[in-house]
């Protein structure tokens, strides 16, 4: 597997203490419900939760959306969860938002479980790929149609434990 930097471990580190000042600051006060969505968004979750200065919860889904690797199905696969979110506001964590089939999924899911107000965090957005509308509220980085993996971002599941974000050559 080779794959070029695109996004340095620098880069990332400091947008991601950006994005997490700006919400920490937004939802002050408001117990909002963080929704991490696995398996690729576990390391940006984790360093963008330990740069929130006050008591949050966090809980996990699974999404599965790719076939044959690189090739999104159209069908997203989403794993039960347990946890309530009946009147929360919610802020889902996404690594990339790709054609925007995953991130509707989980809105509708958590909308049809009484969620009051459902906002996303993404840290990659591809917006050239798009075929379902969505509009995230915080993004990291816009990048090209380019295949990544890094920073919790796999290729062929593997990869995901690089610092850096990088294009699959
Ligand atoms: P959609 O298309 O539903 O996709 O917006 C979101 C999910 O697709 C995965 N994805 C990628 N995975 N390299 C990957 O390893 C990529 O370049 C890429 N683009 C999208 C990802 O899991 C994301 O959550
Ligand atoms: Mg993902």
């Amino acid at each position: 597997m080779k794959i070029k930097e695109l996004i340095s471990k620098e880069k990332i580190e400091n947008r991601v203490r950006e994005l997490a000042e700006v919400i920490a600051e937004d939802f002050k006060g408001t117990d909002p419900l963080f929704i991490s969505v696995l398996n690729g968004g576990f390391m940006f979750t984790t360093d963008l939760l330990k740069n929130i200065p006050y008591p949050i919860q966090v809980e996990f889904i699974k999404a599965s959306s790719y076939l044959n690797n690189t090739y999104s199905s159209g069908n997203v696969d989403l794993t039960e969860t347990s946890f309530e979110v009946k009147d929360r506001d919610i802020i889902i964590i996404e690594d990339i938002l790709d054609t925007g089939r995953t991130l509707n999924k989980i809105k509708g899911y958590l909308k049809e479980k009484g969620a009051k107000n459902i906002y996303s965090v993404v840290l990659l957005d591809k917006p050239a790929r798009r075929v379902e509308e969505f509009k995230p509220d915080y993004v990291g980085f816009e990048i090209d149609d380019h295949f990544v993996a890094g920073y919790g971002i796999d290729y062929k599941q593997k990869g995901r434990n690089l610092p850096f974000i990088g294009i699959i050559e």
